[in-house]
């Protein structure tokens, strides 16, 4: 990426953090009592500096307000843990006054910095927990999480210049999911989203229409969201379009140009041109599919951020709150056994997304292991019932078992890669502290169409008696 791209992203963020203590009244009291020596003020600073003052406290708010800047733009396309880890130590060591706190395993990304005290605070205090009565579709159920919490400060900075974000990360990194979730928490009174998903026959007509379905005529020339709204257009996978003969992409080359000039051409009267006012531009890639990087000259009006997969304490704690959500109604005995079958998925799930001999090779494409698979178990868990499960962990452990067979166990096509599969699994199943062979007995199948096929108005998740038993259901369908 061009590093004038950074500074424009770093001067962006500054703008927003300078003009935020400027214009809202909480700031301008404190500031302004600040100002007047106020001592209930001046002693919020008396942690980070001895005889706080207002001059060397504006330095010093100065000061977070630029390293804040710096992490999300010049570290924010930081992917790989190592370049990250350099980045956590050089701005640790360079940001001279504004110390960042010294927790283990935390890095600089970790932290906002808070001007009303010139401290360091992590992302953690005050996130919001998930909402306990969810009832929606599971895919949209979205529990917040310090990557969700942080975007969404980081989208609402960049919205005040109308300067775009650019999410980059592998498969299921939660790109979608960040914009999913602003989305869902943004003021809707003020803003409208929108989205598309490229892919490699979206062609610039394709992606113009679209456009144009979200915006509407204002006056003259003028075309927009409805007035007094602000449009975000999220582009999913944007380098998904076919790479032309010239090496560029049509999508991709128009919206440069819509950027750019701030408008697009009537295709019925070429002649005319619709000026497009309060559309602001968000996008996601990932590298790894598609073409390998877009067009730098559109990559530039955009402020790059690498997502990277939650650590394992993250992804335990977000799983966690999905099923004690669904267990609340459940007995204590089941209630138990939540954290075994989130720290069970998590290791499996780590093991396998470390192994570098499961990594995809051309033999074998699919072995595309990520965040979908740990979400698929989770999910299966939602259908279970509290009376059918009452008391028996027996039985919550065999059903996962079942659902990692079914989203792991089911896709590897060779013998070595079962084996260190099933290696994996058995450290997972010791979580539950019962007998494996209990565990692994078969027949280890469970489904939702027996019971249905029985007279459960529910889709509940039943274990299958035997395999006569199944056949026999299955036998009757096909008659
Ligand atoms: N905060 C969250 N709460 C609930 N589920 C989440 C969260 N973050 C990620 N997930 C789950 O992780 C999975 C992957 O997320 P998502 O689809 O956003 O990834 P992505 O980076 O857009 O992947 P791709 O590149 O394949 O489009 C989804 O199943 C999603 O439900
Ligand atoms: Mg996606």
């Amino acid at each position: 990426m061009c590093l004038m791209a950074y500074v424009q992203s770093l001067c962006a963020i500054i703008d927003f953090l300078y003009d935020e203590i400027r214009t809202q009244k909480q700031y301008i009291d404190h500031f302004k009592k600040l100002k007047d020596s106020d001592p209930d003020h001046l002693a919020k600073y008396s942690g980070v500096m001895q005889n706080p003052n207002y001059d060397d406290v504006m330095k010093l708010v100065y000061e977070g307000m630029f390293a804040y800047a710096m992490i999300w733009s010049f570290g924010a396309a930081l992917s790989d843990s190592s370049d990250r880890s350099w980045f956590n130590g050089t701005l640790r060591n360079k940001a001279g006054k504004i110390k960042f706190p010294e927790i283990q395993n935390s890095q600089v990304y970790d932290f906002r910095f808070d001007v009303t005290t010139a401290t360091w605070e992590s992302w953690y205090e005050g996130m919001e927990k998930m909402d306990p009565d969810y009832d929606g579709l599971y895919s949209n159920l979205i529990v917040p999480t310090i990557e969700t919490t942080r975007q969404n400060r980081l989208i609402n900075i960049h919205k005040y210049s109308k300067k775009g974000i650019f999410y980059a990360g592998i498969a299921g990194t939660g790109k979608t999911t960040v914009l999913k979730n602003y989305f869902q928490c943004m003021n809707k009174e003020e803003n409208i989203g929108a989205s598309v998903n490229f892919n490699s026959y979206t062609d610039s007509l394709a992606f113009q229409q679209v456009l144009e379905s979200n915006v509407q005529k204002r006056y003259g020339r003028l075309w927009g969201p409805p007035p007094s709204k602000k449009l975000i257009f999220f582009i999913d996978d944007i380098n998904m379009p076919k790479v032309d003969t010239y090496g560029t992409q049509q999508p991709i080359a128009l919206c440069r140009q819509i950027i750019d000039y701030k408008m697009v051409y009537d295709r019925n009267a070429l002649s005319e041109q619709k000026i497009l006012e309060d559309v602001m531009f968000m996008a996601s890639m990932n590298p790894k599919s598609g073409s390998f990087f877009v067009d730098l000259r559109l990559q530039r009006h955009f402020t790059t951020v690498a997502l990277i997969l939650p650590d394992k304490e993250a992804l335990k704690a977000m799983y966690k709150q999905i099923l004690d959500s669904h267990f609340v109604n459940f007995d204590q005995v089941c209630r138990d056994t939540v954290p075994c079958i989130v720290d069970a998925t998590a290791a499996v799930f780590t093991n396998i997304t470390m192994d570098k001999t499961l990594l995809p090779t051309a033999t074998k494409f699919h072995y595309q292991f990520n965040l979908r698979d740990f979400s698929k178990i989770i999910q299966t868990f939602l259908l279970t019932d509290a009376k059918i499960m009452r008391g028996n962990k027996l039985g919550l452990a065999r059903l996962w078992l079942h659902e990692c067979h079914r989203v792991w166990r089911d896709r590897l096509i060779r013998a070595e890669d079962e084996a260190k599969y099933m290696q994996y699994i058995n450290t997972g199943l010791s979580q539950f502290q019962l007998k494996p062979e209990d565990c692994h007995a078969e027949p280890l199948v469970f489904t939702s169409f027996v019971p249905t096929c029985k007279g459960f108005n529910d889709p509940t998740l039943m274990p299958v008696v035997s395999m006569e038993d199944l056949n026999s259901v299955l036998v009757d369908k096909l008659e």
